[in-house]
């Protein structure tokens, strides 16, 4: 048997495999952030996966920047959670929440009473979101003053407790892809000169003080990162990617936490020969659970696996194939994904996907 269907744990989470669900945007909840009814069906056909990471969940209103995101911050949006949890629970799955704040990547139209998005440094992104009008690019933001931003660490242990009071195994704190956490790390989002911005040690400190405040809330066993490092997705570029990323492998390592998820590459915006090298050098001095994504199939799984990687997750091909473990246990073939239907819209290209039992 390969090894991708050998259990293991993530600190205090049991996983039943290597095959990990990713975390994946899918536009479908209500306006005001409570997740959708068929969110439930949804999840619960993926249960199969060693462990769901959910979609990105707002912590906050002023956490948002696309339309029809759910978020972790009121009862109503909680209540709507457990239903989720509880039927990937019956159906032998673990789950956890992503943590997001989207920071500069939103829109006034998306934020409450049309302010402007949060972030290190008033600096515009060049990159799209999606609004009631449709596709627009995203707003300008302000500077975040030190106060707010020591409330933002408090906002996401808030999101942590409520993410277990919804029922989840745990949760990962979102420090990729160009948000705002990932905006305090590089070096083109962050010309702070106060205690949140300079040095690697400085950029990284937000993210580190969420993951400590988050820890002491629900405890370290329950808590990952997803990080980064070679991203250019939503106008982000590090100029010290090694040595920003040298450090916070580092300090997170030390930390002992259930995992570190690593974006290696991402749909459209894959790195290039040296950056690839510097993330397998990154992975290589990384002594914690590691769960790899991006661009992975079975083999290279598997044998990333072998390498000691923890775990690999799986987007796209997880959105088109519910049981997506079983068919890679069997080598059997996998539905295509429909780009149509990726962002918002109904159940079809959701919940419609068959399982090879159906299919058959
Ligand atoms: C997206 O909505 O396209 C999206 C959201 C979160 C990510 C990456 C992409 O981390």
């Amino acid at each position: 048997m390969s090894i991708l269907f050998e259990p293991g744990k993530l600190g205090d989470i049991d996983i039943k495999n290597r095959v990990l669900m990713a975390p994946l945007t899918r536009n479908r909840a209500y306006p005001d952030g409570t997740p959708h009814e068929m969110a439930v069906t949804y999840y619960a056909q993926r249960a199969s996966a060693g462990l769901i990471i959910s979609e990105g969940a707002q912590i906050v209103p002023m956490a948002k920047g696309y339309i029809n995101t759910p978020g972790i911050h009121n009862a109503k949006q909680i209540a709507a959670w457990k239903e989720i949890t509880d039927a990937v629970h019956a159906n032998g799955g673990k789950i956890v929440l992503q943590l997001w704040h989207v920071g500069r990547i939103s829109h006034t139209s998306l934020l409450p009473e049309g302010s402007a998005p949060l972030a290190p440094s008033a600096i515009q992104a060049e990159a799209p979101t999606f609004t009631e009008e449709g596709p627009a690019n995203v707003s300008a933001p302000r500077e975040l003053s030190v106060a707010e931003i020591e409330a933002i660490v408090t906002e996401y242990a808030d999101a942590a407790q409520a993410s277990i009071e919804a029922g989840f195994d745990g949760v990962e704190v979102h420090g990729a892809n160009g948000y705002l956490l990932n905006q305090f790390i590089s070096t083109n989002t962050n010309d702070r000169t106060d205690a949140y911005g300079g040095s690697p040690e400085k950029r990284a400190k937000l993210l580190l003080d969420v993951v400590d405040a988050v820890s002491e809330r629900i405890g370290r066993g329950r808590v990952g990162v997803r990080l980064s490092p070679t991203g250019t997705f939503n106008d982000i570029h590090d100029a010290e990617v090694s040595a920003t990323y040298g450090y916070l492998f580092e300090e997170i390592g030390k930390r002992d936490l259930a995992f570190l998820h690593v974006v290696e590459a991402f749909p459209g915006f894959e790195p290039s020969g040296p950056d690839k090298d510097l993330v397998q050098n990154l992975r290589a001095g990384y002594t914690g659970n590691y769960i790899a994504n991006g661009g992975y199939d079975k083999d290279s799984a598997a044998e990333a696996v072998e390498k000691g990687v923890a775990a690999v997750s799986f987007g796209r091909m997880f959105i088109s194939n519910p049981d997506l473990p079983e068919r890679l246990r069997l080598g059997a073939e996998l539905n295509p994904v429909d780009d149509d239907t990726l962002y918002g819209g109904d159940e079809k290209g959701y919940t419609d996907y068959k399982a090879l039992s159906v299919a058959a």
